[in-house]
């Protein structure tokens, strides 16, 4: 049987993925891509064939691709010409003869229609592009991070409040590890063939319960502070982040607020076999937090 490979293998998911995939299938089943594959030295050592490969130079996907059955695409980075890269990767993986092509695709609401910056139009190709290709698919469109949540409501809510873009919209973000749990669902098990999966963790809420929740947790109140999308902006500018990865975060916050992250479902917690982490749990453990590396 064809070889499971996971692209993004160095990256927060597509590691995660991995890490769960070895405790359940031979080590020898399983590959991984990267530009740079001595980043991944720790999964080589564990027996993973880490192959090279660059979602830009179809040539190298074609060759990290074969004897792959089975692949699991890690979207690429915002800020980059993601619709060529992915087009890469799904021409590449029919060439090579993959059979089954997983892709992970940010939760959206087509009806709605409003466009995250940098990431709705590429995901809508790739997905088009994926459907088109006579492979057989599957579609993880993924929520918030709930591990990069401090990167939404900042890390100082209990001293300022929970100061976001007013709106009523919710979301219900996702553990990285369930997120990786739902992946080797698909990767290993028959019945996602061809199907399109929303992915959240267990509990909805609005920025407003969001800071109720952090008020309980707190034992003192954390107010809900709406504030305007520029002075969003302006906090993170503030942090010196930059304009560009400022403006993309702020969109996904206000985003939330006027309901892309509203239409949320049940399928990670059917696709897992287990009730995923809900914001709450999280936030009661982790708040304010880091982000956990997976290589340290
Ligand atoms: N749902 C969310 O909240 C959320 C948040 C952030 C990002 N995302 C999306 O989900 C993806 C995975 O997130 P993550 O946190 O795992 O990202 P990450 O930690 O930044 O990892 C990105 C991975 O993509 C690989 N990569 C980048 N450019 C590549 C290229 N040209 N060719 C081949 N591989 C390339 C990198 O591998 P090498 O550098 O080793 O080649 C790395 O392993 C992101 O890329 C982004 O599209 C989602």
């Amino acid at each position: 049987m064809g070889k499971l490979l996971v692209t993004g293998a160095t990256g927060n998911l597509g590691r995660r993925t991995l890490q769960l995939l070895l405790e359940r299938v031979p080590a020898e089943q399983l590959a991984g891509l990267s530009r740079t594959p001595g980043r991944a030295a720790d999964l080589a050592e564990r027996g993973v064939d880490v192959r090279q490969g660059d979602y830009l130079d179809y040539a190298s996907l074609v060759r990290a691709f074969d004897g792959v059955d089975r692949l699991l695409l890690v979207s690429a980075q915002a800020f980059t010409d993601r619709s060529a890269q992915h087009f890469n990767a799904i021409a590449a993986a029919k060439q090579a003869g993959v059979r089954h092509v997983i892709y992970t695709a940010i939760q959206r609401d087509d009806e709605l229609g409003i466009d995250q910056v940098g990431v709705t139009e590429s995901d809508v190709f790739t997905e088009q592009a994926l459907r088109a290709s006579g492979l057989t698919y599957t579609i993880l469109r993924n929520p918030m991070y709930l591990d990069q949540f401090d990167g939404y409501i900042g890390a100082d809510a209990y001293e300022n409040g929970v100061r976001v873009p007013h709106g009523d919209g919710t979301m219900a973000p996702a553990l990285l590890r369930d997120l990786a749990a739902a992946n080797v669902a698909v990767l290993t098990q028959e019945g996602h063939e061809n199907a399109i999966y929303t992915l959240n963790g267990s509990e909805a809420a609005s920025f407003r319960e969001i800071a109720a929740a952090l008020s309980e947790i707190h034992g003192k109140t954390v107010p809900y502070l709406p504030v305007s999308v520029e002075e969003h902006l302006d906090s993170y500018l503030r942090k010196d982040i930059p304009r560009p990865v400022a403006e993309f975060l702020t969109a996904w916050v206000a985003g939330v607020g006027l309901g892309s992250f509203s239409k949320n479902t049940d399928d990670l917690e059917r696709l897992i076999g287990y009730r995923p982490t809900s914001y709450r749990e999280f936030l009661e453990k982790n708040y304010p937090a880091v982000i956990p590396r997976t290589d340290a």
